[in-house]
């Protein structure tokens, strides 16, 4: 297939990019390279540098395009809790843009990168696909606003969609000499900061919170491999069909503790990584794990890179190798 990659030189898009590369598919990288890194698009890909609007236009304009796969996006809890402004513009203008576009050209098949953030604080874990969905920040609203846009232009328009919730993504994608992964210019995910320590930029890492009610104290997340999380899309590519819109979330099923996390990232560095318990962080749910019973019955997906040591081993061969 011919393939636009929105966003494909950030840490999520260009694994996927490799991923859809590896298998044969033509790709095309647009990226406006704001929070993206020019080296991180692999070899073979076109790029592109530009946004969702004109540029995107233009590009699905040449004409021949079979699918788009939709990373672009601000992603910082945090921050879109302080400048919302930049998610609404960012995400959800942007997006609409983008899905005018795609349907100006007719484009068949759209994936777009949804979160698990779009179901705030969970009622029921593991979380099913039709829990409610009550974000509670702006970055989780600016992505459940783009799902229910889809929906409509699936409906409308015969757009075949499907919205992937991922978990917490984690991992890199290292084979031979391709290494993609995790690099942010302001780091905020748990792994990439705890290997901040160990490799000697950071003294500790801060675990918020050591009072929650989960067995050790300390937050459960769902870490999904981003390799695993690139052969959801793949499976979606084929999975899509005129006029639906499907949602999947994305996780391993099993949830990891922050200190589960820290010793893992002992055991694979041997590195002592001193750990100083910190208050909670505002907004963080105690258990976030994900039922992905439904992309494994309709997608045919199965994680195969689950246990921890694995995620957190190819996470610490990206960051040594920077
Ligand atoms: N944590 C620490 N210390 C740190 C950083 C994180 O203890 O220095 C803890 C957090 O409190 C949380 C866990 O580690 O319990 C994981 O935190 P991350 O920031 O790595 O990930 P989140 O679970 O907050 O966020 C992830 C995605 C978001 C998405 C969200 C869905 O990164 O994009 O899941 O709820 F919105």
């Amino acid at each position: 297939m011919k393939l636009l990659v929105t966003g494909g030189a950030g840490y999520v898009g260009s694994v996927c990019a490799a991923h859809l590369l590896e298998a044969g598919h033509q790709v095309v990288v647009l990226d406006d390279l704001s929070t993206g890194h020019r080296d991180a698009v692999p070899d073979g890909a076109r790029f592109v540098e530009g946004e969702l609007g004109a540029t995107a236009r233009a590009v699905l304009g040449e004409g021949g395009f079979d699918g788009v796969l939709h990373f672009a996006a601000r992603s910082l809890v945090g921050e879109s809790v302080e400048a919302p402004e930049k998610y609404w513009d960012g995400n959800v203008v942007a997006s609409f843009r983008l899905l005018e576009a795609i349907r100006e050209h007719a484009v068949p098949r759209l994936v777009f990168s949804s979160t698990a953030a779009t179901y705030g604080e969970p009622d029921q874990v593991p979380i099913p696909e039709n829990a409610p969905a009550r974000p509670t920040n702006p970055y989780g609203a600016s992505k459940l606003a783009i799902d229910h846009m889809i929906t409509s232009y699936a409906a409308a328009h015969g757009l075949g969609a499907t919205s992937l919730r991922y978990f917490n993504v984690a991992g890199a994608h290292v084979t031979g000499t391709v290494h993609l992964g995790e690099r942010h210019a302001v780091e905020t995910h748990l792994i990439p900061l705890v290997l901040q320590v160990a490799s000697g930029t950071r003294e500790s890492i801060s675990i918020f919170g050591d009072d929650w009610p989960t067995p050790d104290g300390t937050c459960v997340r769902d870490y999904i491999h981003v390799d695993d999380l690139a052969d959801a899309h793949l499976l979606a590519l084929q999975h899509a069909s005129a006029g639906r819109h499907d949602v999947y979330n994305l996780g391993s099923g099993h949830g990891f503790s922050v200190r589960e996390v820290v010793d893992a990232c002992r055991t694979v560095t041997g590195h002592p990584i001193p750990a100083v318990v910190a208050p909670r962080r505002a907004g963080d749910p105690a258990v976030l794990v994900a039922s992905s019973d439904l992309a494994a019955s309709q997608l045919g997906w199965k994680p195969s890179r689950t246990e921890l040591e694995r995620i957190v081993a190819d996470a610490w061969e990206f960051a040594r190798g920077r």
